[in-house]
């Protein structure tokens, strides 16, 4: 047990300014401190921290008490425990054995589950800092940037290459029954029990209290590093106090810092979570090698209501952050997107900890902004995947509730779509609020008990996908397809061609061919088969009009020009974008010339 006298010394050697203030902002206001009550919620701070006294006092819910009973209440500890916190803030090393604290603890009905835990922890964690193969280990972990405090921090372990050194190890004090429920071990033949991490970096898994309550162990020797057939990290099992989909990396430490900084990163891996805290960052947390549920969702909407979402740069982290948004609606989310398929622990290797903390900070997207990225046509002129990619986008954004934000959205829409301008981008972004509003008000109109779907309607109109241009172009080559005449002349034409990528491809094959078999057609891309569909379906007089292709041609001139400024546009608001004033003035100059010469 601790002395009275202990107890005493340990309360003098802390500010319960200072213990507070790691989870509640506070501010000076005259003699006392002031922050929003941690033990209920309010808008108008009611929390004092009364310096000379060390204690703090609520006016609005009348809780008070010292900087033990503070620890105890925020952390849902007993009161030695609450001791044992703050001595090891103020430095001060306590060796309580374990049986004392135990004394101490609540009875709870998986306490024995914990103390395994506890015990294997320590276990691990000495194998690595003292013996020799935990030497070897650790020179792994320098190596990916880890020092030993950093170690120490995250208690990290090392589980040794034998079959049971921990089962023998842990039989000394545990019954065999509490050791197969703890998830650590599993049974072989004849009965053999054997430990379930053998050879691994062992990080353990806390809960938010700070208990272990989990293991994950990662491979790190040559020979496994080298083995494609074992899993680069292997996790505990689902346990009586282990569910991974509720428990997240690190919470109990990024607590006070989340609660103080009202944000929360959230990374894939642990070593990111890791590489954030070397860089001073340490509101990270990870999910434990599962996808984010409702139940993470859940926890941590228990400390703040943001997010930052900074999962893995490669194709696989884009994709999660795009599903992860969905499980997030009620959290206001911001996106860090790394470059180059890294993770943040990629990040810190290649560049430095100020860079980490640079692009962890500063270079944030919002969810719109992502999924604009994420979900944008890999051909930008192709215009069938213009249109799928405004068909998802425009419902996204036209549930921004910012109007200031909606326009920049919608902006930063067109100015990616070769055949879609401002107008044209807003009208569907319009279109398809009315629809989610119908849609919404149809499927209320349904008794409960009954599914229903309600039929997706398309934002986007069949007679708005096609351009002025397409339009023009596909009259074009129907009358060419009616008309040998017609074809022949432009055939002879060296310098025509189609603008629409789609029709040129159908024109070359009639240059030649002189027709179009279903054969051609099975052996083209699908967007140029459907393209060949719509001037089939062109539905035009009989009769050629007498400057039916002087009209067209004109039109299509008319319309290549617009097209070519609005690129032009587009590049000059790309080019200042980036700072590149000299050659978006360039462009913009040569833009005022043109439309001068069209006037
Ligand atoms: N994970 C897992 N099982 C695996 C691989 C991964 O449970 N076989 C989980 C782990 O929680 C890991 C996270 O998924 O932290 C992210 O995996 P990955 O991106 O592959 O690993 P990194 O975080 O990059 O780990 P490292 O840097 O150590 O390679
Ligand atoms: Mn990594």
């Amino acid at each position: 047990m601790i002395s009275k006298e202990k107890i005493d010394e340990i309360k003098a050697s802390v500010n319960i300014v200072d213990i507070i203030g790691e989870s509640v902002a506070l501010t000076k206001a005259g003699r006392n401190y002031l922050g929003l009550c941690p033990f209920h919620g309010e808008k108008t701070p009611s929390f004092n921290v009364v310096e000379d006294k060390q204690f703090y006092h609520c006016f609005g819910c009348g809780k008070s008490g010292d900087v033990f009973k503070f620890v105890e209440e925020t952390r849902g500890v007993p009161f030695a425990e609450s001791v044992q916190i703050v001595a090891e803030k103020a430095g001060f090393q306590l060796d309580i054995p374990l049986s004392n604290r135990q004394v101490e603890k609540t009875n709870h009905p998986h306490q024995v589950l914990y103390d395994i835990h506890t015990e294997a922890n320590k276990f691990y964690h000495a194998l690595l800092m003292t013996t020799k193969m935990g030497e070897a280990a650790r020179n792994y972990l320098y190596q990916r940037g880890l020092d030993d405090q950093v170690i120490k921090y995250f208690q990290i372990g090392l589980a040794p290459q034998e079959a049971n050194y921990l089962y023998q190890h842990l039989s000394k004090k545990f019954s065999e029954a509490d050791l197969l429920n703890s998830g650590l071990f599993n049974t072989g033949n004849a009965n053999t029990i054997y430990d379930a991490f053998q050879g691994r970096i062992i990080f353990p898994l806390t809960d938010e209290y700070g208990r272990v309550v989990a293991f994950s162990g990662r491979i790190w020797t040559e020979s496994d590093l080298a083995n494609k057939q074992v899993a680069k990290y292997k996790n505990s099992r689902g346990t009586a106090i282990f569910n991974k989909s509720y428990e997240l990396y690190h919470l109990d430490k990024a607590k006070p810092v989340i609660k103080k900084q009202r944000e929360v990163y959230l990374m894939e891996g642990f070593m990111d979570v890791i590489a954030a805290y070397r860089a001073g960052i340490e509101n990270a947390v990870a999910s434990m090698g599962t996808a984010l549920t409702g139940e993470h969702v859940r926890h941590l909407a228990k400390y703040c209501k943001k997010l930052v979402l900074t999962y893995d740069g490669d194709k696989a982290g884009q994709a999660a952050t795009a599903k992860a948004l969905e499980e997030l609606k009620d959290f206001n989310v911001e996106i860090v997107f790394l470059p180059d398929n890294m993770d943040p622990d990629d990040y810190i290797a290649q560049h430095s900890e100020e860079a980490l903390v640079n692009i962890l900070t500063k270079s944030r997207l919002t969810g719109v902004e992502f999924l604009i990225q994420y979900l944008k046509p890999e051909n930008p002129d192709n215009l069938q995947m213009q249109i799928d990619f405004l068909e998802k986008i425009a419902p996204i954004i036209s549930q921004t509730s910012s109007i200031t934000a909606q326009n920049s959205y919608i902006y930063k829409v067109a100015d990616m779509l070769a055949d879609f301008d401002y107008q044209q981008v807003e009208e569907v972004v319009n279109r398809a609020r009315i629809s989610s509003r119908q849609q919404r008000q149809e499927s209320n109109q349904i008794p409960q008990e009954q599914h229903f779907e309600p039929p997706r309607q398309e934002v986007i109109p069949q007679q708005a996908r096609i351009t002025n241009l397409i339009r023009t172009e596909n009259h074009l080559l129907a009358r060419m397809l009616e008309h040998a005449y017609i074809l022949n002349d432009y055939r002879l034409r060296e310098d025509f061609y189609f603008i629409t990528p789609e029709l040129q491809v159908l024109f070359d094959i009639l240059k030649t061919n002189g027709e179009i078999t279903s054969y051609d057609l099975a052996g083209l891309d699908e967007f140029v088969q459907r393209a060949w569909y719509r001037v089939l379906e062109e539905k035009l007089p009989q009769e050629i009009g007498t400057n039916e292709i002087e009209e067209l041609e004109s039109n299509r001139y008319r319309e290549q020009i617009k097209r070519d400024n609005r690129m032009k546009l587009k590049t000059v608001r790309e080019q200042s974008h980036v700072g590149n004033d000299d050659q978006a003035l360039d462009e913009l100059t040569k833009l005022i010339a043109q439309k001068r010469n069209m006037e």
